[in-house]
């Protein structure tokens, strides 16, 4: 699929997220992009590529990878959802920030984070309607993508819906490199095309997957990919 031979370590992954997320004035800049308030800057069309799964209050919602849980945020804002929704990150420090800033938003009825890798999902089967992954896959390597795509489609119910975004495998994505540079997040990154992630969803489970117009990024200016996947 990729090109990449270096397993990575999903546990580190984390760490490094929480060192960047926690330290310095640069901890500062990232916990206000990574946030609520942030999306507009690094998920410019969230509202969009959402729109897609067509969440609904009754819908049981879980975000892979949700960092401080800004998406969750974002939805639990509009839709009063009748089951509180799932954010699972590997990174502790960020599912500590993630619980404060939903506790300041007064959204702890509505939304519950836990500490959990992508490839080891601590639910029970067909537990959730819909699954979000937002700029978190480039981080696995390919079996572990498999195997997270594997847990996604066991926690789903038949007929639920995932839907995926992350940057796209192009020349013009050399930016994405640059700027973990600067900002201090380094490589590895195993970036896909989406022929690749369909391949991918098609031999875990999934057997309807459209792509979507991920339409324009702000921050980096780099083409993304939107996959909405069926179980
Ligand atoms: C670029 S941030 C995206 C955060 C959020 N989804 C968003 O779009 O704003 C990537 C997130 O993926 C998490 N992550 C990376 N590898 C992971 C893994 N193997 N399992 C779970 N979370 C992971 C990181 O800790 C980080 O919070």
């Amino acid at each position: 699929m990729g090109d990449s031979t270096d397993r990575i370590d999903e546990t580190a992954v984390g760490n490094r997220y929480g060192e960047w997320f926690t330290r310095g004035l640069r901890g500062i800049g990232m916990r206000y992009v990574f946030s609520r308030r942030g999306l507009w800057v690094i998920n410019t069309p969230y509202r969009r590529i959402l729109g897609a799964a067509g969440i609904t209050a009754q819908d049981r919602v879980l975000d892979l990878g949700c960092g401080i849980g800004n998406i969750l945020i974002a939805l639990a804002e509009r839709i009063a959802f009748v089951h509180p929704a799932a954010g699972v990150d590997v990174s502790p420090d960020l599912i500590r920030i993630g619980r404060r800033e939903i506790a300041r938003a007064g959204l702890s009825v509505r939304i519950e984070l836990q500490v959990a890798p992508a490839t080891h999902l601590p639910f029970e089967d067909g537990m959730f309607d819909v699954v979000l992954t937002s700029h978190v896959l480039k981080h696995l390597d390919d079996e572990a993508l498999l195997a997270s795509f594997r847990e996604v489609a066991r926690v789903l119910r038949p007929g639920g819906r995932f839907l995926l975004w992350e940057f796209d495998k192009s020349p013009r994505s050399a930016l994405l490199f640059w700027s973990a540079r600067l900002t201090g997040l380094p490589p590895p990154f195993q970036l896909r095309t989406q022929a690749e992630f369909s391949r991918a969803l098609r031999s875990t489970g999934f057997h309807r997957v459209v792509g979507l117009d991920a339409g324009f990024f702000l921050l980096p200016p780099v083409p993304r990919i939107a996959l909405l996947a069926t179980r």
